[in-house]
């Protein structure tokens, strides 16, 4: 069974297709490289011993995708290509709603003409906007997002749910992230963001390494126990293998379902800067800065539905996640460029 896995260079692509070629199924990528590199396309091969197809394109370039889908005989996709930096997208939501919703609209208009009708979406816990309820289940009603980058997603939700609901002949399956950090064990693959990070755990891991002098934890009065945000971190490892289940999910004509992929645990600033240093023995300055703009105070999971449905559970705890970022951090100081 051949899976398509657009935006497969990436952080979460690259983990997911180790796990998809450790289940023996076969792996195309499409990526047009714009946050990611071709090595981690090298690197997945190293750890796998494993071969896979990879095409540099863009899903803007529908000639391109024609292509692909015309040499590879494609089964399903997963579709992770996106641009997803919030702040970037305040910026620039014409490049934004251009790139996510066009370029999906795209790979859905060449699904559709070679037939293929299974696919499974990265979504985010962002579509919640601010949480009715915490912990969220799938349940809880979507939001008003704070950023386009959040719209596209909540949008792209809305256009799959359409199109599954006009031939249920389709399979759709919408993941919704919480916060994916952590790494590959061997350090070979790993998140590798662009300049200056805006995530919490690529900012903590450059602070250990020296490349920056201090975390800001943005905002000490939220109505959380220490007074700064929580969020549910889930290791990119047990994320990846969210979708090797999703995929065994879709062979069983399941139509269209949802599900959060989170641990159920929510953990503060404060607790993630305390945890990395435990499992690291580095230290972390920081200081208290104000709330950035467009946050929430907490957002965690009820991960529940995914266990009953999918038999998938989050297995990595937070020691393994500061640990896997860290030493993947350590081994690549660069990322990709190294
Ligand atoms: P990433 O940037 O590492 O991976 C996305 C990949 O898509 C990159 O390799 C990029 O080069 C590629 N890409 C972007 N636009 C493309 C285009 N037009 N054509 C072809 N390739 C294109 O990001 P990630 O963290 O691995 O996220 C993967 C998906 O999960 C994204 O859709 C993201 O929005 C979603 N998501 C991420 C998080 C998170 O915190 N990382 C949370 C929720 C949802
Ligand atoms: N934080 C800091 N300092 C930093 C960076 C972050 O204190 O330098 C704090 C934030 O205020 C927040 C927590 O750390 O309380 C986590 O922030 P991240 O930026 O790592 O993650 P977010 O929860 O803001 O957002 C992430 C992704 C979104 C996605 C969302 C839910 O960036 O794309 O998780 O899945 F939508």
């Amino acid at each position: 069974m051949a899976i398509l896995v657009t935006g497969g260079a990436g952080f979460i692509g690259s983990h997911t297709c180790v796990e998809l070629l450790d289940k023996d199924y076969e792996v195309v990528v499409v990526d047009n490289l714009s946050n990611s590199s071709e090595k981690s396309i090298e690197r997945i091969k190293e750890i796998t011993k494993k071969d896979l197809k990879f095409y540099k394109a863009d899903i803007l370039d529908k000639k391109a995708l024609k292509d692909v889908f015309e040499q590879e005989s494609i089964d399903a996709c997963i579709h992770f290509a996106g641009l997803k930096a919030v702040g970037e997208s305040v910026e620039k939501p014409w490049e934004y709603y251009h790139n996510n919703i066009s370029g999906t609209l795209n790979l859905l208009e060449v699904m559709k003409e070679y037939g293929v009708k299974d696919i499974i979406f990265s979504s985010s816990a962002t579509v919640y906007g601010t949480p009715q309820f915490v912990p969220i289940t799938e349940k809880c009603p979507k939001g008003q997002c704070t950023n386009p980058y959040g719209w596209t997603k909540s949008m792209l939700e809305q256009i799959l749910i359409d199109i599954q609901a006009a031939d249920n002949e389709y399979n759709v399956i919408l993941l919704r992230y919480f916060n994916p950090i952590g790494a590959h064990k061997s350090g070979l693959i790993g998140e590798d963001p662009k300049g200056i990070p805006n995530n919490l755990m690529p900012y903590i891991t450059q602070v250990a390494v020296g490349k920056l002098d201090k975390l800001g934890v943005f905002g000490d009065d939220y109505d959380t126990p220490d007074g700064t945000g929580v969020r549910d971190y889930i290791h990119v490892c047990d994320l990846a293998k969210g979708h090797v289940a999703a995929i065994s999910k879709l062979k069983e004509k399941c139509g269209l379902k949802t599900y959060n992929l989170g641990t159920g645990v929510g953990y503060s600033v404060l607790d993630i800067i305390k945890n990395f240093e435990k499992a690291n023995g580095v230290k972390i300055p920081y200081e208290i800065k104000a709330r950035r703009a467009g946050d929430i105070d907490k957002c965690y999971a009820d991960a529940s539905l995914a266990k009953k449905e999918l038999g998938w559970q989050a297995q990595y705890g937070i020691y393994d996640m500061c640990k896997d970022s860290f030493n993947w951090q350590i081994k690549n100081p660069n990322g990709f460029e190294d």
